[in-house]
């Protein structure tokens, strides 16, 4: 079952998540996180570097794992995930960097990436706290509907519809990468905590699929619904469908 909180606003939200992960690492400072990349961490990120910046948390012992990455950008491509999870998280909140992996989207090493991804997770002891957005078309990490529930990190094509979504990113949207390296579903599943976070009118079929609807793998986000503890946290917007 998950509970659902709906709040006023990003901020809110940002603010509930933020404490939630404060009192992790306090009792875990080697906490594993599991960060997302897209607009709608980013205010639980920014309302985190606040916490951290009051200066009561040491946070050099806190792992991270990403969701997923781009396949074939060049290395520090600034959309690549690595530079965004580096701009918009090791460095606002001052994490230590080798302790936050990203999935390797070298095509050189993409054989080997998914099941070293795997493994690292697991050698950390697995994923506390996985934050998670929603995409239009139901996808959390980059697993588009048709996505195994079972699935662990592997390549993947990028739908139309998400290579179109992610068009604002590059110069043109033929530069949006054809295929990304994500977590799996059943890696996803496997963190201890999940938060499902989303924002707006235009992810209120995604959350009401993913909250409401059966479970199934044409909706990857109703995969929540098979976690013992999902939080899902949406405004009044996002909510309207459910
Ligand atoms: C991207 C990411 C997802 C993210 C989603 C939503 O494609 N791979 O992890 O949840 O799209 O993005 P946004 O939060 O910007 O709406």
């Amino acid at each position: 079952m998950a509970e659902l909180v709906i709040v006023e606003d990003e901020r809110a939200a940002g603010e509930l998540v933020a404490g939630s992960i404060v009192s992790l690492i306090r009792r875990k400072p080697d906490a594993v996180l599991g960060l997302a990349t897209g607009s709608t961490p980013l205010a639980t990120y920014r309302a985190l570097a606040g916490r951290i910046a009051e200066g009561s948390i040491d946070v050099r012992g806190v792992r991270g794992f990403a969701l997923d990455e781009y396949v074939g950008l060049p290395a520090g491509h600034p959309e690549s995930y690595r530079s965004v999870i580096t701009r918009e998280v090791v460095e606002p909140l001052g994490l230590t960097p080798e302790l936050v992996r990203v999935p390797n989207g070298d095509p050189e090493q993409i054989q080997h990436a998914g099941a070293d991804y795997e493994a690292a997770i697991v050698a950390a002891g697995g994923i506390d706290i996985q934050i998670l957005g929603i995409g239009r078309t139901g996808h959390i990490g980059f697993n588009e509907p048709g996505s195994s529930l079972a699935s662990l990190t592997r390549v993947k094509t990028l739908t139309a519809p998400t290579r179109a979504d992610n068009a604002r990113f590059f110069d043109s949207p033929d530069d949006v990468p054809m295929h990304c390296i994500t977590q799996g579903i059943g890696t996803i599943l496997r963190a201890r905590h999940l938060v499902l976070l989303a924002f707006g009118e235009a992810k209120a079929e995604a959350i009401a699929a993913a909250v409401e609807g059966p479970v199934t793998a044409s909706q990857p986000g109703s995969a929540v619904q098979l976690h013992p503890h999902t939080t899902v946290i949406v405004d009044e917007a996002a909510a309207a469908r459910l």
